[in-house]
């Protein structure tokens, strides 16, 4: 990968920044040269990751924070301030899913006497986590961290959306509606901070092979389950994605130079959303 100067030194939040896709994000940032702080619920994991990138040679911190909770945000971002500066790029990399916010069937059956959950068993709290972690776990960071890009050049968000956004997948309803919401935030605050010359632009990865999804998606001995199969049937390029297939629209998208580039919201997904399945 060519390095993009512009990203040089650039102080970059990564909330979510020791996930699966997140350390991808925080890896290919800091070879790039940029100072990236690492946020996350798990402080150890966090500072594990940071302590790698440093011992390669480059500027990392571990911080701790709830991306659902205001007060943890303002803390982690005081010690990002002190020990690397103000906030250049956010990336809003935290979110998931949680089986509470899931149906079970793909179509209701008025006959399901399985006792597994339809739309009418799904449960308040399960549907408030999924959103709360997702559209409130993106909003807030942003209230918080966007306010050092107030009056500076070459600052950026980037939201993670996901194809579910596009067309719901069956099943994961709060997710999808929760994605959906991130990409509809992402060009509303495209809008607003228009005139600073913050660009706001989210990624949505297609299918990826993570914890979350692993038991979803493979079975224990490695082979695909049921959806996971029909996942890959209606994905052109056939396979899952690996997390550094996101790389080159991650600098993209975060590269100063695509200074007119803000609204967006691009999938990475091997032609998911491209494939009518006909
Ligand atoms: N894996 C996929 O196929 C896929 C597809 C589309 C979108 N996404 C999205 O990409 C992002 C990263 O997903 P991933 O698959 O790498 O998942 P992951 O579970 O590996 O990473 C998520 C990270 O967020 C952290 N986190 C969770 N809740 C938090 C909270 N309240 N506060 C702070 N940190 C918290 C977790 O500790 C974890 O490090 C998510 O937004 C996910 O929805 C993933």
């Amino acid at each position: 990968m060519d390095i993009i100067a512009g990203l040089k030194d650039k102080v970059v939040v990564i909330t979510g920044g020791a996930g699966v896709l997140g350390a991808g994000f925080t890896n290919a940032l800091a070879k790039q040269g940029a100072k990236v702080a690492i946020l996350g619920r798990d402080l150890v994991k966090a500072q594990k990751l940071a302590e790698e990138i440093n011992n390669a040679g480059a500027k990392a911190l571990g911080v701790s924070a709830d991306v659902c909770d205001e007060a943890s945000l303002r803390k982690a971002h005081a010690a990002i301030n002190e020990q690397l500066g103000l906030v250049d790029i956010l990336i809003n990399g935290a979110g998931g899913n949680h089986p509470k916010g899931t149906t079970a069937d793909v179509f209701f059956d008025r006959n399901n006497t399985s006792g597994l959950q339809t739309f009418f068993g799904l449960d308040t709290e399960g549907l408030r986590f999924v959103f709360d972690l997702n559209f409130i776990g993106t909003l807030l960071p942003t209230k918080v961290f966007a306010a050092d890009m107030i009056g500076r050049e070459g600052c950026s968000i980037l939201n993670i959306s996901s194809v579910s956004a596009f067309h719901p997948l069956t099943k994961v309803v709060a997710y999808s509606a929760a994605k959906a919401a991130i990409s509809n935030l992402t060009e509303w605050l495209s809008v607003y901070f228009a005139k600073e010359g913050i660009r706001v632009n989210a990624l949505s990865p297609g299918f990826f092979l993570t914890e979350q999804n692993r038991t979803l998606l493979t079975n224990e001995d490695g082979s695909l389950t049921e959806r996971g199969n029909k996942i890959l049937s209606q994905t052109p390029m056939g396979r899952f994605g690996q997390p550094n297939d996101l790389d080159s629209t991650l600098l993209w998208l975060c590269n100063p130079d695509s200074r007119f580039v803000t609204g967006i919201v691009v999938a990475v997904d091997g032609g998911f959303l491209a494939y009518s399945g006909v």
